[in-house]
């Protein structure tokens, strides 16, 4: 059976406006998911009062319910970063240093620290703000580990991101290091390859 397989125009023509589209998706997937962002622009805040319900026996706010409000604003913060949807993959380095008090107005700071090949590493700070003069004490922090999936749930690329001011570079230099920990306590990575552990521990040998 002999099989015609030329275009005629009405084909090309649809031929021609998939290539257009395809390149157009491409183009859009790269500047919109693949766009390198500062820190800056990853920063997410939130503003909570302490009511009853929030409570632990003491009257002070309850430890979960804390880590509850800081997994939500950590998660917009990956958000803002890859624009995906992004699933919590580790909580680390949380410290209560301070009992916050009922009634108490708490402003939550996220921001993503450093982004690696899926993951993305993102610090929340926690202040509570005094009643009479309205100044800020910082009482606890959290470093998340959030991972972009695609509609899957599988890992998927997310972009570069650019640290600028000091603290923002310092703790981008030091999330390599707190990823190979909390890889190795979760039992997915070998003491022996965490190589910027090793240095911190044993120097450059
Ligand atoms: C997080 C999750 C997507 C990782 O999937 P996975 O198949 O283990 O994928 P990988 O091993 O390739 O890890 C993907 C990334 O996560 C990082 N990661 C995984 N576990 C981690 C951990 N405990 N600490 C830090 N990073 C971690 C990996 O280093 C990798 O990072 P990279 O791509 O930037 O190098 C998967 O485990 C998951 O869906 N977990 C459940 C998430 C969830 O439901 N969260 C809410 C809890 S209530």
């Amino acid at each position: 059976m002999n099989e015609d397989y030329s275009f005629d125009r009405g084909h090309l023509f649809l031929y021609r406006s998939y290539a257009n589209l395809t390149v157009k998706k491409c183009t859009f997937v790269k500047t919109v998911f693949m766009k390198s962002r500062r820190a800056s622009e990853t920063l997410s805040i939130t503003t909570k009062v302490v009511l009853p319900n929030d409570t632990n026996t003491l009257g002070n706010l309850f430890g979960g319910q804390l880590l509850a409000w800081m997994d939500v604003i950590a998660s917009v913060s990956a958000h803002r970063h890859s624009k995906r949807v992004v699933v919590t993959a580790s909580v680390n380095n949380v410290s209560f240093q301070k009992p916050i008090n009922h009634a108490s107005i708490v402003t939550l700071e996220a921001k993503v620290s450093r982004a690696f090949s899926s993951s993305m590493e993102i610090f929340v700070d926690v202040f509570v703000e005094d009643a009479i003069t309205g100044q800020r004490e910082k009482c606890n922090e959290a470093i998340y580990t959030f991972v972009a999936v695609d509609q899957y749930g599988a890992p998927i690329q997310v972009p570069e991101l650019i640290p600028e001011t000091d603290q923002e570079k310092e703790r981008f230099e030091g999330a390599l290091r707190r990823k190979q920990l909390s890889l190795i306590l979760a039992g997915k990575m070998k003491p022996s390859e965490a190589t910027e552990l090793k240095k911190l521990f044993l120097g450059d040998e």
